[in-house]
């Protein structure tokens, strides 16, 4: 089995972070988002990956090199513009040939693993009436943002609508797709949305129509769509959830550590104090400060006399003297900083290279 990754696509709603990164290599707990999904591909046994890549090529690129750091090899499939996720299997046809494929949309982030789901659908499909497609709904409360799926009493697909003004249920796909050979017809047989896009959720209803099987799957554990700040910040403390303990860099006596931290070699903590769960990436320096659950400060920051909490800081950013900085996003080489005195919190999303000066 191969695995097809999206990380092409404009990332809008994360503007200004995405006007200079790619959405799908935003960090989440100091790793960038893409790494979860390619390490869970590969945990899952996949390791052919073909990675469709857009306007932020160079940076997946450098990121991913030959996918070799990830036990995978990678190839990667450039799409001019974006127009849709069933143009992305239409433009890997060579790359997919006959073989079944994993298709996994570079900035979603699950909880459970791949595996499972992999090999039921390969059980199925050694099965009497192999399914052509696999696709793992989750219950959502804004279906109108989704591709939407109802099911009939038996909990078999019937009807799959792509982001429907009147949704005929709460049931959102997934961005973790499995398919045959036959989705090659299907891309090929449908038009665009009124979004100019070809979707693939039409290119899965083409298959029911075709009479074909579509097996479904209801997804237990958490998953986030990370492309708008709250869903990031939220993915931010989900996997920071799941941290254990490790102080590697350095501590000074007048520091507390409290809970499950991780301080990478190379940082320094200086008295301050931070509480779990954490993540600070290594050469980054805390100076009196607290940093707070939920937060995560890239390599290479500086944080001196604030107060961080339920954050993301990137890589070679700073933070200096703000009273607290709470629910915020900002990029890397930034400068946020304060030159009046008045206490006062702040919520922020700030992009790459930015400086901000609070009064
Ligand atoms: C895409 C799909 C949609 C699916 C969603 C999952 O939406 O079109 O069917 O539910 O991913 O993340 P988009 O991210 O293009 O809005």
């Amino acid at each position: 089995m191969k695995a097809l990754i999206l990380a092409g696509g404009a990332g809008t709603r994360l503007r200004p972070i995405t006007h200079t990164r790619a959405k799908q290599l935003v960090p989440v707990a100091n790793t960038p988002i893409l790494h979860y999904g390619i390490h869970s591909m590969v945990a899952a046994g996949i390791t052919e990956l073909g990675v469709i890549v857009g306007d932020t090529r160079d940076e997946v690129m450098a990121d991913l090199g030959d996918g070799s750091k990830f036990g995978a090899s990678v190839t990667y499939i450039a799409q001019d513009d974006p127009l849709g996720l069933a143009h992305c299997v239409l433009i890997a046809k060579d790359f997919l040939g006959d073989d079944d494929f994993v298709m996994y949309l570079g900035d979603n982030l699950l909880e459970q693993d791949l595996e499972a789901f992999v090999a039921a659908f390969s059980l199925a499909r050694a099965g009497d009436q192999p399914p052509a497609a696999q696709i793992l709904l989750k219950p959502v409360s804004d279906p109108q943002r989704f591709g939407i799926a109802s099911l009939d009493d038996d909990g078999h697909v019937v009807k799959l609508v792509e982001k429907p003004a009147d949704p005929p249920s709460n049931l959102a796909l997934v961005g973790v797709y499995l398919f045959d050979r036959e989705i090659h017809d299907a891309v090929a047989a449908i038009e665009p949305s009124e979004r100019g896009e070809l979707e693939i959720t039409d290119a899965i209803q083409w298959l029911i129509d075709q009479g074909r099987r579509v097996r479904t799957e209801i997804l237990t554990g958490w998953w986030i769509d990370t492309g708008k700040l709250t869903p990031l910040l939220e993915a931010n403390r989900l996997i920071l959830e799941t941290i254990e303990r490790q102080i590697d860099g350095a501590v000074d006596e007048a520091s507390i550590i409290d809970g499950r931290v991780i301080v990478e070699a190379g940082a320094e903590i200086i008295n301050s104090t931070i509480r779990g769960p954490v993540a600070i990436g290594s050469g980054t320096r805390i100076v009196d400060s607290f940093i707070g659950p939920y937060s995560a400060v890239g390599d290479d920051c500086e944080v001196e006399h604030s107060e961080i909490e339920h954050s993301v800081v990137m890589e070679r950013s700073k933070v200096l003297d703000i009273p607290r900085l709470e629910d915020s996003l900002i990029g890397s080489d930034a400068v946020v900083s304060r030159t009046k005195r008045k206490p006062r919190a702040v919520r922020l999303m700030v992009g790459d290279h930015c400086q901000i000066d609070v009064e």
